[in-house]
């Protein structure tokens, strides 16, 4: 029968390339995901963490062997890996966003113990994907996923994959693909039998060549089903455990049944389609509207435990409103994608690389991240697109005709799409990707089409730009989104981009930023960011935000002319101190199309003169419901500090943020404040971070990570002049 153990903590650690003979001493103890280098947020150079580092783990075999194969899986190392066991080498793996796996039966000792050693070269090889050309995002080194050890029966279930068919067209089924693996020298003979976790039992027997594979669809009819209990949508994200189990054929139905192996499997049914006019989930046309995400974090590049991982995803959700979002340049987390599956956030889901194709050697990695992304992910039905080209790279036939048809026989049941930067590009795919920095949207000349990128580089703002710009910045994503609501041959836009992320010297503002994001690099929002979350229906949560930092001298020529507000309430009332200015509706005549447009107020504040604070109050259906209130003096009231998280793992790797922000006696961030915080901490936690951290737009962040006992963590955190703050969080 089957285990799987993680395999994260106990690591020996070394920035250095150590032989199998170094002596402990030469190592620190670290637990995974790990970064093989902790930088500051920017002004780095990324030469620093291009190295090769040893990783090195002793151990006993958890549980005795019994006669199965014992596997070890990586979930993600950047970005080539030489993996030794007891002193035997496996070849090399290269690259750095796909899992990989050895079997090392033949190389483990029962008894004694067993040295792994990883050699993990985190230069940016030209010969793997993405690099060879120049790339707009940093890879950063490490194993920054998790490892587990996994044992099999020398016959086991390798691989399973669900596929809905005629959910919506009366002849509802699903088709579980079962492929059994044999290690053994003997053809094998067995049953598999397949269950939606409460219906019936369905099962196959299969014949299974010795030393090889073989597959079989298991069909389970769903027709007496009743369908609204079982499709996976956006309000409604259910999911479903599929329950195999394996068996000897010899034996089967008798007393000495031999089972063989089970596997649990989460799935989701849906109908996901785009056509020419538009994206239909579940035969519901849906306007797609997103962001790109970069799984790049301050200070610890990848390696981001789950909870961080999940936090992004439900970031993109619930605070920015997206029901898309597009893993620009790779396949990342499984934490993240999961996330995707359970709260309902569909994904564009995309191979590693960035403009460059390289040659033979490095388009074989990039077919093989094709199928490796697929065969992990395809049971999830928050993905909705495999984006099988080189993002924004030139034409190349063979290439992509080969990325195409494997992505088709991997995956029968999803669109594939391509993303590139020129629409005469030849058209392989199904759904044509196009990233329109037109500042428009630009007619298409291939449909089903999809707008994968806009702004971006076009326009990078950040949390201390001035008020016009930041306030420009928002208006130009609400432009874009609202272009495309009115338009039937776009089926959506997913915006460049989430967060602001590290790069190379080559792109971003030169402290190693590219300010894209609606949010910044610690997942704090730009006014951008209010452009999408309002979008969200008022009756789930109701926002209120003006772009407006309300000083007299920050605009060209003074004032707040016009007063952008983002807001998803029917009418807002504006208060000048106690003077009331009217009350006024967004702008429809702007902004046609989109659900909830900004509101455009005309308001005559003159440099110079002195005025009173600014008071918004928000209505629908006639009565107030929110308000936001921004001082005029400027003053710094308070220093706020936040978690993400109230809880943590005691497992010595999880990790949550941890915000801080300087603000007016209304709680609103002051955007030019650099004052220094230094951030103290007590109990079985460390902190990750700039320590103290000389602000920059009024607010950052840390990181607080868990120890491995138990117990309460306090963080204090203190700025002259004003009154220190703490926060807690239980480790448990
Ligand atoms: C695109 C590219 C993205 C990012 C963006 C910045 O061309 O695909 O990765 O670099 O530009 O706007």
């Amino acid at each position: 029968m089957r285990t799987t153990l993680p395999f994260n903590d106990g690591w020996h650690y070394a920035p250095t390339q150590l032989p199998e003979t170094a002596n402990d001493g030469q190592f620190e103890t670290v637990t995974l995901p790990h970064t093989n280098m902790i930088l500051p947020h920017h002004n780095f150079d990324d030469a620093e963490y291009q190295f090769t580092s040893t990783y090195r783990k002793r151990f006993m075999l958890p549980e005795a062997r019994e006669g199965r194969r014992v596997y070890l899986d990586f979930e993600g190392a950047n970005t080539a890996a030489t993996v030794t066991i007891n002193g035997y080498a496996f070849p090399e793996h290269r690259g750095g966003y796909t899992p990989f796996s050895y079997d090392i039966t033949d190389y483990i000792e029962d008894e004694a113990e067993n040295l792994l050693t990883v050699h993990l070269d985190s230069s940016e090889r030209p010969d793997i994907p993405p690099f060879g050309g120049r790339v707009d995002y940093l890879a950063f080194g490490g194993i920054y996923r998790e490892v587990a050890l996994r044992y099999v029966a020398p016959c086991h279930i390798k691989d399973v994959f669900i596929k809905g068919h005629g959910l919506l067209h009366g002849d509802e089924r699903v088709e579980m693909e079962v492929t059994i693996r044999n290690q053994t020298d003997q053809s094998q003979q067995v049953v598999a039998v397949g269950t939606l976790e409460y219906w019936r039992d369905e099962m196959a027997v299969i014949e299974v060549p010795p030393h090889g594979t073989a597959t079989k669809n298991i069909i389970s009819d769903l027709r007496a089903l009743p369908k609204d209990g079982y499709l996976w949508s956006l309000d409604n994200p259910k999911l479903h455990n599929f329950n195999f189990r394996l068996f000897d054929m010899k034996g089967f139905n008798s007393m000495d049944e031999k089972r063989l192996d089970a596997l649990t499997v989460r799935a989701g049914l849906r109908e996901a389609v785009f056509t020419e006019d538009g994206f239909y989930l579940n035969g519901e046309k849906i306007k797609l509207v997103g962001l790109n995400r970069h799984q790049l974090y301050p200070y610890i590049g990848q390696a981001a435990p789950e909870r961080l991982q999940k936090f992004d995803a439900e970031t993109v959700k619930y605070e920015l409103g997206c029901n898309i979002v597009r893993t620009s340049h790779y396949p990342q987390s499984r934490h993240f994608l999961d996330r995707c599956d359970e709260i309902g956030l569909l994904v564009v889901e995309e191979i590693p690389g960035w403009q460059h194709i390289g040659d033979t050697f490095w388009k074989q990695i990039s077919v093989d991240n094709v199928g490796t992304m697929i065969e992990r992910d395809r049971n999830r039905p928050s993905i909705v697109l495999w984006s099988v080209r080189i993002n924004e790279s030139q034409d190349d036939h063979q290439f992509y005709v080969a990325t195409n048809a494997l992505a088709r026989r991997l995956d029968p049941t999803r669109q594939t799409t391509g993303v590139r930067f020129f629409q005469d590009s030849e058209f392989l795919e199904d759904v044509f990707g196009f990233n329109d920095f037109s500042n428009d949207v630009e007619q298409p000349q291939s449909t089903p089409h999809l707008i994968t990128e806009f702004n971006g580089h076009m326009f990078p703002t950040k949390t201390w730009d001035n008020e016009e710009r930041q306030m420009e910045h928002a208006l130009r994503h609400a432009r874009i989104q609202d272009t495309q609501f009115g338009r039937d041959d776009v089926t959506g836009a997913i915006g460049w981009c989430a967060f602001d992320y590290n790069t190379h010297k080559d792109f971003g503002s030169g402290d190693r930023i590219c300010y894209h994001g609606v949010m910044d690099i610690f997942r704090l929002p730009k006014y951008a960011a209010y452009v999408y979350g309002s979008q969200i229906p008022p009756e789930q949560k109701v926002i209120l935000q003006a772009a407006t930092h309300w000083s007299a001298g920050d605009r060209s020529g003074g004032g707040n002319n016009p007063l952008v507000v983002l807001s998803n309430v029917d009418e807002i009332e504006i208060f000048i101190g106690s003077e009331l200015i009217g009350r006024f509706k967004p702008d429809r005549e702007a902004f046609p199309h989109l659900p909830h447009p900004p509101f455009v107020i005309p308001v005559e504040m003159v440099w110079g003169q002195s005025h009173g604070n600014l008071l918004l109050v928000g209505y629908r259906d006639d009565q107030p419901v929110i308000e936001q209130q921004i001082a005029l003096d400027g003053v710094p009231q308070n220093l706020l500090l936040e978690t993400a998280h109230n809880e943590l793992k005691a497992d010595g790797a999880d990790m949550t943020w941890v915000w801080f922000r300087v603000v007016d006696a209304y709680g609103n961030r002051l955007p030019f404040s650099n004052t220094v915080i230094t951030l103290e901490i007590e109990g079985p936690g460390e902190l990750i971070g700039t320590n103290p951290f000389p602000l920059i737009g009024g607010q950052a962040g840390m990181f607080v990570k868990a120890g491995d006992t138990p117990g309460e963590v306090t963080i204090q955190a203190s700025a002259p002049r004003l009154k220190p703050v703490q926060v807690q969080i239980q480790v448990t």
